[in-house]
């Protein structure tokens, strides 16, 4: 009776204990899930949810960082930024593939960015005022990226985990290329480090916010820990995110923007201040100073690559009818 894959996807309602448990059973014994395999209702669409959300993150983010290609201050540091953005663009393909085997389709999930009814990360609705936010965007926003994603390649979900061993090998490539940007401006002239410290300034709150809400605040953190989607909690990682990256901007001779940041002995880890939750919730719901734009840019993609899709069909079909008919004939 389960032996139905995504088509015959089971409702909340039709799902019974027995089911249930031996999903579970599954997880709890780190056996991987794969797309025909049957899952819950909730399983399939707390995956469609993420699995689109981090696609859409990656290409949204290829916005703010493509502003700044032709703009590069050398060869060596186009060339990649270039590679870098363009990698971005590769995780959100692996990734919307990812969520199309769990039965959603590539439209759906574009017309839903589109809409505003899905999300992507906050975090990309800030602009990039000089090159050093190109840096600050590396070091810190793919560190987050990472710290984030590092415990997916473990996701119970088979195609997820597997697309992001790759993703994170780029995503360290990504955070080294930004860091060594920030160590360039830091010993460079005073303007240079100046520039840097500035980055640092704006970007470092907006990164501790991709971490998402405190987990007592969090809608979805239980089940998708149960589920192993999640392997920690949003608090844990913005700790140890915190943690591993306050000692590369002391090495950097750059200062944090948070005057209760300290290293807390008895914890072994740093404490740090409270995030401004009004100004998250804002951004989330669309009130960040890039927001508006960076949909319409997306949109115009979109609209822009509409010919290319129906000529693609038209195409296809054309082979069909064409392979159609030599069948005919030689019948
Ligand atoms: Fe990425
Ligand atoms: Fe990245």
């Amino acid at each position: 009776m389960y032996s139905q894959g995504l088509i015959g996807a089971k409702t909340d309602t039709d799902e019974d204990e027995a089911f249930l448990a031996a999903f579970q059973a599954r997880i709890d014994a780190e056996e991987k899930i794969e797309p025909n395999d049957p899952m819950p209702e909730g399983y399939r669409k707390t995956l469609v949810r993420q699995i689109g959300q981090h696609a859409h993150s990656e290409i949204v983010g290829m916005l703010p960082e493509g502003n700044w290609i032709t703009r590069a201050p050398s060869l060596r540091r186009k060339a990649a930024l270039l590679a870098k953005v363009q990698d971005e663009g590769g995780h959100g393909l692996y990734l919307y593939s990812a969520a199309e085997t769990l039965g959603v389709s590539r439209e759906q999930m574009t017309e839903e960015l589109l809409s505003g009814k899905a999300k992507y990360s906050s975090i990309f609705n800030y602009p990039t005022l000089t090159w050093a936010d190109i840096g600050a965007i590396g070091w810190l926003v793919d560190g987050a990226a990472i710290m984030n994603q590092i415990p997916l390649c473990r996701c119970s979900y088979g195609p997820y985990a597997r697309a992001m061993i790759r993703v994170c090998k780029e995503e360290s490539f990504h955070q080294r290329q930004g860091y060594e940007i920030m160590m360039t401006l830091a010993r460079g002239t005073p303007e240079q480090k100046e520039m840097a410290q500035d980055a640092l300034n704006r970007w470092w709150w907006p990164s501790l916010m991709m971490f998402g809400p405190h987990d007592s605040d969090s809608q979805h953190g239980d089940q998708s820990m149960k589920w192993k989607i999640k392997r920690f909690t949003n608090d844990e990682l913005r700790q140890k995110f915190v943690d591993a990256t306050v000692p590369q901007g002391e090495y950097l001779g750059l200062s944090f923007p948070d005057p209760d940041l300290r290293w807390n002995e008895e914890r072994g880890s740093y404490d740090f201040g409270e995030i401004d939750w009004d100004e998250f919730w804002r951004v989330v719901k669309g009130g960040g100073p890039m927001n508006r734009e960076r949909i319409v840019a997306r949109r115009k993609a979109w609209e822009d690559g509409q010919w290319v899709r129906e000529a693609a069909l038209a195409h296809a079909e054309k082979r069909r009818a064409r392979r159609e008919a030599t069948k005919l004939a030689a019948e």
